[in-house]
């Protein structure tokens, strides 16, 4: 067979090795250098002409020229590894994970089956059962990478109804959820054909946890109403606040109901590998089955979920598929180099979530990532007690789990207490975005019990504990603020 002359990549002159080259270079320098960068740039309207010139492919163009187009249009982002971005879920991305995806893009492997990508698949294998086993689940245990935790956590509800709702009874079965579950949940539950009748968010504690007394008074209600309990979403580590639902004695509830656990782990369920705090998290081998999301407290570059489920047969029963075009895939039947294509909804799937994942542990060590997950934890608590020690600021959530959410709240007389309020979430409103435009911390705000807060949600190794003081949103209350929230 006559070889083709590879010099000309795909048409595109033989620059592109060199531009390879260039840009590792470049990149590595960038990663180092995020700090001193804006935190969050957002395109103004006058930028859309230019990025909508280069988005429109035409002609072909010097890969150089490119290159410094595509740096132009991510200029203009959230810098989600900026040591000082406190806000969302943040991603402090390691250099190493970044290599890591670089490889695994480069080789281009589909792991969705033995034929496709057998070394791949057996390391996703064996780093999703190792996973498993530190946060307690037998060695029935499997799973997958997945893109996020919104599919993990569909995924777990499609569990969920095969295996505890019979075949024709699917209107009368109900899902339990908290008012702190990740909106992604109710999504899925919608997508899945569940009406909103069927789904109860149950109200959350003083400490915005399930209340698991409402939970076991609203399945009895429901039971008595002729309908059929199956499934529960605890949560570890909610988005809002790092909540951490009680799953032991939410699983003795399911265990009664004959009810699935599936906990929403997509911010919390790293803490199985830190150093110190692991305790926290232990009840999550209480679950039937987990979202993961690596890309959030795991140092990842998008996107890194994983789904991982008690009894991994459990997948194969609800995702396991035939294609006549994948018959010679599907002749191969090896328990040790799985076909993941009958784990998932994927058939394409990307090898790079696990290699990525298993390239930064391997290089980092499993201690040393254990340690910079602490320090999310250390960052959130330090902040706290530095708030604490003010006037006039309110913690609204204590530190949990690398979160804490706080306000500017100048007391007010009952009287005029409505317009007081009002004036409060103002003036946080404004404390956060001038944090931003200044590029002091990238705090974005929620809302806590009905009031505007400040939220905190730090976990870059790159910060240091000091820098937690809130000298600068202090600088920000204004004489006009003072005078706002404290007239009477
Ligand atoms: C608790 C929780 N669950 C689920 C999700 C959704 O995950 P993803 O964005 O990876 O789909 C998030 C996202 O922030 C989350 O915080």
């Amino acid at each position: 067979m006559a070889v083709t002359d590879k010099s000309d990549d795909f048409d595109v002159g033989t620059d592109v090795h060199a531009a390879i080259n260039d840009l590792t270079r470049r990149l590595a320098e960038h990663s180092k250098n995020v700090d001193k960068e804006p935190i969050i740039k957002v395109a103004q309207p006058e930028h859309v002409p230019y990025l909508r010139k280069i988005g429109t492919p035409g002609a072909a163009h010097d890969v150089g020229t490119v290159l410094e187009e595509a740096f132009t249009a991510f200029d203009f982002r959230l810098r989600v590894n900026h040591p000082r971005f406190m806000g969302l879920i943040p991603s402090p991305t390691s250099p190493v994970a970044w290599l890591g995806d670089v490889v695994a893009s480069a080789f281009n492997a589909l792991g969705a089956s033995k034929l496709q990508a057998s070394g791949p698949v057996v390391i996703e294998k064996t780093l999703i059962e190792w996973l498993a086993s530190r946060i307690g689940f037998p060695a029935t245990a499997g799973g997958v990478c997945v893109s996020g935790g919104s599919m993990a956590n569909l995924m777990g509800i499609v569990l969920a109804r095969d295996r505890c709702v019979p075949h024709g009874e699917e209107q009368r079965a109900v899902a339990y959820l908290s008012d702190q579950t990740h909106y992604s949940v109710a999504k899925a539950l919608r997508l899945l054909g569940f009406k909103s009748d069927r789904v109860r968010k149950l109200p959350s504690d003083e400490s915005f946890r399930m209340d698991v007394g409402g939970l076991q008074q609203a399945t009895r209600d429901d039971r008595a109403s002729g309908l059929m309990p199956f499934l529960v979403v605890g949560s570890c580590g909610t988005t809002n606040t790092g909540a951490v639902d009680p799953l032991k004695r939410i699983a003795d509830v399911c265990k009664t109901e004959g009810m699935w656990l599936h906990v929403d782990g997509a911010y919390g369920a790293s803490v199985s590998l830190s150093a110190t705090r692991r305790d926290v998290v232990n009840e999550l081998q209480y679950a039937d089955s987990l979202s993961w999301d690596a890309h959030k407290w795991l140092f990842q570059t998008y996107s890194c979920g994983l789904f991982i489920v008690k009894d991994k047969a459990n997948m194969v029963k609800s995702f396991a598929n035939k294609g006549d075009y994948l018959r010679d895939g599907t002749a191969f039947v090896d328990d040790d180099i799985p076909n993941f294509w009958n784990y998932t909804m994927e058939l394409t799937r990307p090898a790079s979530r696990a290699m990525k994942l298993w390239f930064t542990l391997r290089v980092i060590g499993t201690e040393r990532i254990g340690e910079m997950i602490d320090h999310g934890f250390k960052l959130a608590e330090r902040a706290e007690s530095e708030i604490r020690a003010l006037q006039d600021w309110e913690i609204l959530s204590p530190a949990n789990m690398g979160v804490v959410t706080f306000r500017y709240a100048a007391r007010a007389t009952a009287a005029e207490h409505g317009q007081h309020e009002e004036a409060l979430d103002a003036i946080n409103s404004r404390i956060s975005k001038e944090l931003i435009s200044s590029n002091v911390a990238g705090i974005l705000t929620t809302k806590v019990q009905g009031k505007v807060a400040l939220r905190i949600c730090a976990l870059s190794p790159h910060l240091a504990l000091e820098d937690m003081a809130p000298v600068h949103p202090v600088a920000l209350i204004s004489e006009e603020d003072i005078i706002v929230t404290k007239q009477d």
